[in-house]
């Protein structure tokens, strides 16, 4: 399993090899078409007819020895890319998405409540009681149908960018090694000009998360408010009650990009000042440079906006969802000790469903739904077609 979609991601990425075969060799640090000149004009003086095929074998050789560290050079910098967003990049957001859906969706108040009204059952008349379980029952669900979603779009997000930004850098080394023609001003992304496209990342943890718990609570509160507590619920019978939520939702948002990204393509200052404070420091920014750098994060923006509404996007998703859900029902299983078919009453549900929503959130270390999207096929290859994806690529390099 695992080599077919070594296969399937290397195979993309070969495909780009041979487009972009000439940068790349440069990239490798063998000027190719120096050794075919070489070759060339040494055949031509010779025009002994044996010799030239001999050395042109040898040149082929040569070629296919530079395309092969080329390729493999490539390979290893689209794995580090891989590990970077899983080691760094998602430890660093994942945290805040996490304190600001347990701020927003908090259920401490509502268990609380019902604790002491089961100790003191003259605290809470059975209206009131029944009224705190409806909610636990709906803020349970919201919850964890959140975790869901946004760790996968967080996930699928950052990965998203740091594939296209590895392409970019990856083409500015290419670029920076081979020889610059007379009068072509080149500039590779500057730091400065990445770190303000990564940034984009903290946007859901700490915006775009609001109005998604805002549009899933509507959601499961129209699936779930009928449902009663009691009722026994088999893991298959949960498993059509998470679908039935994610088609309400999916039917009723107009586009998941609004959690991901601002609407106005402008980080609010709050966010943005964390990543310019990082740049003032080293600063000697002049206006030409900043200029420059607003024009290539713009393209950055412009390549990632394409990306997610692409259709590979909302297909990768979807595999990433369904993955995720699975994931939660193993984790769910657990409870019925082995007999999935035996009834479990929904309010005795509540505290685990409410529960999975914290580990879906827990450090990527530890992380056993991230690793589950790292490795899952679809993920790895829609990973190599953005890294790969010529895509406004031409635009830039004009
Ligand atoms: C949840 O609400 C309780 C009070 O009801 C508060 O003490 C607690 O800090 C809140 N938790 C979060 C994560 O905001």
């Amino acid at each position: 399993m695992t080599t077919l979609l070594h296969v399937a991601c290397y195979n993309d990425l070969k495909a780009w090899t041979k487009k972009h075969r000439r940068r790349l060799l440069v990239a490798a640090g063998v000027v190719g078409a120096g050794v075919g000149t070489y070759y060339f004009v040494n055949s031509m003086r010779a025009r002994a007819k044996a010799r030239e095929e001999r050395e042109e074998r040898q040149s082929a050789i040569l070629r296919k020895e530079a395309e092969d560290r080329a390729e493999a050079q490539l390979q290893s910098h689209f794995e580090s890319i891989q590990r970077i967003s899983d080691s760094t990049t998602l430890p660093s957001v994942l945290p805040h998405l996490k304190t600001r859906l347990f701020e927003l969706v908090n259920l401490s108040g509502l268990t609380e409540k019902l604790m002491s009204g089961k100790e003191d059952p003259q605290i809470l008349s059975p209206r009131e009681k029944l009224q705190l379980w409806q909610e636990l029952k709906i803020l349970s669900f919201t919850r964890t149908v959140c975790a869901m979603w946004s760790v996968t779009l967080l996930d699928l997000f950052i990965r998203t960018q740091l594939n296209i930004l590895g392409r970019h850098v990856y083409i500015d080394t290419a670029r920076d090694m081979s020889v610059v023609k007379p009068g072509e001003l080149y500039k590779p992304l500057s730091m400065s000009c990445q770190h303000k496209f990564i940034a984009f990342a903290d946007y859901l943890p700490h915006k775009g998360i609001d109005g998604l718990i805002r549009d899933v609570h509507t959601s499961v509160e129209s699936i779930m408010k009928s449902k009663p507590l009691k009722e026994p619920y088999r893991i298959a019978d949960l498993r059509d009650v998470f679908l039935q939520i994610q088609q309400s939702f999916q039917k009723s948002q107009g586009n998941w990009v609004q959690y991901v990204l601002p609407e106005d393509g402008l980080l609010p200052e709050d966010l943005a000042a964390a990543s310019s404070a990082a740049d003032a420091a080293r600063s000697s920014t002049s206006d030409s440079s900043l200029a420059d750098d607003e024009e290539k994060l713009e393209q950055l923006m412009f390549e990632t906006r394409n990306v997610l509404i692409s259709n590979e996007f909302a297909d990768v998703l979807a595999s990433a969802l369904d993955a995720v859900l699975e994931a939660v029902l193993e984790d769910l299983s657990t409870i019925y000790r082995g007999n999935l078919d035996a009834g479990i009453p929904l309010a005795k549900l509540l505290p685990p469903v409410a529960s999975t929503g914290s580990t879906l959130m827990e450090h990527p270390d530890d992380n056993r739904y991230i690793q589950i999207l790292a490795q899952l096929p679809q993920v790895q290859s829609f990973c190599a077609l953005v890294y790969s994806s010529s895509t406004g690529e031409d635009v830039e390099l004009e």
